[in-house]
């Protein structure tokens, strides 16, 4: 391709320069801004990175105005509809989908790392018992790197695979060890036999002293969902990863920084500020007393699960989370869910709506996803927990991204400053 320019002109000065300009495989080209301080003394000004690449990547492509996304170029509908978690996060982190053989021996390495120290463990025993689970799960993934020393060379290749296989296999059973301290119940060791979705479940709700039967379609529904969570190019949570990362902190710092930032309600905790828009609303009946508030800029009430920063359009993934909730709860003998009928009703009155239409508001990827886990019995806690379960794959696949990349630079953004100028320090007594 011709190498194309962007010709910047400061206006003052007239001075001019050609801005390199980078073209992707898809998607818009981005202006490499690299030389603008050296040629012209000023930054760019962009806050929330509303028209900012953060880097270049390999891994995920989004187009929001057309609803697509795809994971190492493959489309998410036919991921969820034929691949697994475990294959996708392959997928993710390799580039390439496994053979058989290639997928056979990645899942006995996430199998034979579920396992967490015991000292790890018994450190829930320190956390008050009403506890968020996400606190305990970034505050355990953080003190992970106390424990794994043999592994820690992050410019070591060997090392940053076991370090992904290690943090991908024993997530679940940190998030099961939260969601059991929560309840005051015994800890479920992992069972190796099972997949990663059924053992997830097991530990979760099997207690010591009866057995326990993972049922099929929750497992299913559960392996679905982390498919749709386990990568979304440089949203917040990844993009934080990347920052900590980027200074050479331990691989499980980085992660748990990560799984700080999903927990905040703009991202990750969104799912769970869905049920609790939904129980507020009630009823039918109260929609649009709700929207009014929605509306109102000065009440500062959202539509939870509605809007994204990049996608303009359906997200692509709330379609599929939709259908399967519909067989979820279908199944569950719950197909007349009040709140799934509300979330319906909620759908269509926002869909028809011009502040919603305006905006190009539509329902994201959380819209339906709480429903779908408290039909499988997972209490709302717990909803940004197993988005940080899923999106731990893409959380590993983007900081490998990022370390093995020899041009690696620290993230360090500027800023525009509108703080005093330079003044003299006044002694207490004469200010
Ligand atoms: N309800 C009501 N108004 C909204 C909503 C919403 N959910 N989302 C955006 N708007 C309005 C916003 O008030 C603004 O209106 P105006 O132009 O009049 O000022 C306009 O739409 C643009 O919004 P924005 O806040 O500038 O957009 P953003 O790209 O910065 O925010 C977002 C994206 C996802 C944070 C936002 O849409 C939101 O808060 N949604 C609700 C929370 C949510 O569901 N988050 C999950 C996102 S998907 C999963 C994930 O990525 O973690």
């Amino acid at each position: 391709m011709a190498n194309k320019k962007f010709e910047l002109i400061d206006a003052a000065s007239g001075k001019k320069s050609d801005l390199p300009v980078r073209s992707g495989t898809i998607g818009p080209d981005v202006v490499d801004i690299g030389a603008l301080n050296k040629d012209h003394g000023v930054f760019t000004f962009d806050p929330g990175f509303m028209a900012t690449a953060s880097t270049e990547s390999k891994i995920t492509y989004i187009d929001g105005d057309a609803g697509v996304l795809l994971y190492r170029g493959y489309p998410i509908d036919q991921l969820a509809a034929k691949s697994s978690f475990l294959e996708v996060s392959y997928l993710l982190l390799n580039g390439d989908l496994p053979d058989a053989k290639q997928l056979a021996e990645f899942q006995h390495n996430i199998q034979r790392h579920t396992m967490i120290n015991e000292s790890l463990l018994r450190m829930f025993n320190g956390f008050r018992y009403d506890a968020h689970p996400m606190a305990m799960v970034s505050g355990i993934v953080a003190s992970m790197s106390a424990f794994y020393h043999d592994s820690m060379d992050i410019y070591n290749p060997r090392h940053r695979e076991i370090f992904a296989h290690r943090i991908i296999a024993k997530i679940p059973t940190i998030a099961a060890a939260a969601y059991k301290n929560a309840l005051g119940q015994p800890f479920i060791y992992p069972r190796n036999d099972l997949g990663y979705c059924a053992n997830l479940l097991h530990m979760f709700y099997a207690v010591p002293c009866e057995p326990y039967h993972v049922d099929p379609l929750a497992a299913e529904a559960l392996d679905l969902l982390l498919i749709l969570h386990a990568d979304h190019e440089q949203n917040a949570s990844t993009s934080t990863v990347r920052l900590a990362g980027s200074t050479g902190a331990n691989p499980y710092a980085a992660i748990s920084s990560g799984v700080a930032a999903l927990w905040g309600p703009a991202h990750g905790g969104a799912n769970e500020a869905v049920l609790d828009m939904l129980e507020e609303i009630g009823t039918v009946d109260n929609i649009p007393k709700f929207i009014a508030q929605v509306k109102d800029k000065t009440s500062n009430v959202r539509l939870m699960g509605f809007g994204h920063r990049v996608y303009k359009n359906f997200d692509p993934r709330a379609k599929i989370i939709r259908d399967m909730c519909h067989k979820v709860l279908a199944r569950m003998g719950r197909a007349d869910n009040p709140l799934l009928e509300l979330a319906q009703r909620l759908e269509e009155i926002a869909l028809s709506d011009d502040y919603f239409i305006s905006r190009k508001l539509y329902p994201n990827v959380d819209f339906y996803s709480g429903i779908i886990y408290s039909a499988l019995g997972i209490p709302r806690s717990m909803f940004t927990v197993m988005f940080a379960i899923a999106r731990t794959a893409g959380w590993v696949s983007h900081w490998q991204e990022m370390i093995s990349d020899p041009h690696m630079k620290i993230g360090r953004p500027r800023q525009l400053y509108t703080g005093p100028v330079k003044r003299d320090y006044v002694e207490i007594g004469k200010r």
